[in-house]
């Protein structure tokens, strides 16, 4: 058994060149595992606790010293000499030394940071792959190993870009992809396509956080549209789909969706979402409301949710408490899982498998302030979470992840099949 013999921590920077927590964490056998932690710029107000300074002469505030400090400190001491192979109970006792129920007094930045390296550090151990592993860990009963399909965010708005659109991100999703490999090619020619057609309409191709383009376009349907004819001029009409992340609770106000300039109530937003999905056969909507209108939510399920993914980010933030009350209340019918935004490994996968064994789908994410770590792409594969959203097929802390599923898929051959439409709905867009 190989126990947890030290653990440290640096502050690094983050794709957006802000500060974030890596951390080491090297076993008694001298197995080493290392791990960088991702940051929101849209982040849920339920959210587990992002610990930052706060010391204005330091990165305007944003360095993460204290939550380095925390590692090396508060949280080594807790995990020293225990089993590393016992994941659950390794981040049971960090949860226990937080002891706060958003992990704000240590940092979930801080804990999520060795509870991610001390899984890379296990899997080393163990000789094994990190996605074989943290199957292993979890005794997860799947035996087939399925790779997700890409959701690549090639047109960013919202607090990702300046493009003045209200909807954060817009996606193209291989879904008709006879492989993983084949799927991420048609994203990628899609996304050249694409950058060709903006620089035709005098638009700028720089791109956003995600890798995104930011066109300033006048309204949605501008940027479906351009969307839709880049698909077909590239050449996989009918293989490619088109999804959106709203992130609505940014431009939820005094009770209204204000889309456009226009105030609307969930009803009315949800007439727009309508019309969108059937006229661009969009399969997959996430955040169309606002973090708390569980009502608004439960409603626009049962109107759309029979013919389209409406996916729970801001809504579930990764937490088996909030999504518990979602299956309940037959609010939204998949979740987005981003294990920054609970803190620790365990919780993430207990969402995952909860939302499954309730029929939600699920889909394994980055954040928009990244890394190079490709962490979640192992976990994506884990855990057959169906798909993964990690940005566009532009800048490498994006890369990072399609690529490591790239060498996931070369290595492990015929064991494994590709997700395609399995995700969705309706995956066809014809609702
Ligand atoms: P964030 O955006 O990382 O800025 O929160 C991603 C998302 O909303 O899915
Ligand atoms: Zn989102």
């Amino acid at each position: 058994m190989a126990k947890i013999e030290s653990v440290r921590a640096l502050e690094i920077l983050d794709s957006r060149g802000f500060p974030t927590v890596a951390a080491t964490v090297v076993l008694s056998d001298g197995a080493e595992g290392a791990a960088a932690v991702p940051s929101g710029a849209s982040t849920g107000e339920h959210e587990a606790v992002e610990l930052r300074d706060g010391d204005k002469a330091r990165y305007f505030g944003k360095g993460v010293l204290k939550a380095v400090a925390n590692v090396g400190g508060e949280l080594a001491k807790a995990v020293k000499g225990l089993d590393a192979a016992d994941q659950a109970a390794l981040d049971a006792k960090m949860i226990a030394a937080d002891g706060t129920p958003n992990k704000g007094r240590l940092g979930a930045n801080a804990i999520l940071s060795v509870s991610m390296a001390a899984a890379r550090a296990s899997a080393a151990s163990a000789k094994l792959p990190l996605y074989a592993w943290i199957r292993k860990a979890y005794a997860a009963p799947a035996k087939n190993f399925v790779l997700p399909a890409p959701m690549l965010n090639v047109i960013n708005g919202g607090k990702h870009a300046d493009s003045g659109l209200d909807v954060q991100e817009f996606m193209i999703v291989p879904t008709e992809a006879e492989s993983f490999s084949d799927g991420l090619r048609a994203g990628a020619e899609i996304y050249q396509v694409l950058k060709k057609k903006l620089a035709a309409m005098k638009m700028t191709t720089a791109v956003g956080d995600e890798g995104g383009f930011a066109p300033r376009l006048k309204t949605h349907t501008e940027a479906l549209d351009v969307l839709t004819a880049a698909i077909a001029e590239a050449g996989y009409e009918g293989k490619v789909r088109l999804a959106l992340d709203c992130a609505a609770s940014e431009y939820y106000k005094n009770g209204k969706y204000v889309l456009e300039g226009k105030p609307l109530t969930s009803a009315e937003i949800a007439n727009t979402y309508d019309a969108w999905a059937t006229k661009y056969g969009i399969i997959s909507i996430e955040d169309p409301l606002a973090e708390d209108d569980w009502d608004g939510w439960t409603a626009l399920t049962e109107r759309l949710g029979a013919g389209l993914n409406l996916i729970g980010d801001d809504l579930f933030v990764t937490n088996p408490v909030r999504l518990a009350r979602g299956i309940k209340e037959k609010a939204a019918n998949s979740i987005l899982i981003k294990l920054n935004q609970i803190g620790t490994l365990t919780e993430t996968v207990t969402a995952i498998t909860n939302a499954q064994k309730a029929g939600f789908s699920t889909v394994i994410s980055h954040r928009s302030g990244e890394t190079e770590d490709a962490f979640i792409a192992d976990l994506a594969v884990a855990v057959n979470g169906g798909a993964i959203k990690t940005g566009a097929p532009c800048r490498s802390e994006r890369l990072a992840k399609y690529n490591r599923l790239l060498q996931i898929e070369a290595e492990l051959g015929a064991k494994a099949t590709y997700a395609k439409n399995l995700a969705f709905a309706s995956p066809s867009g014809a609702r």
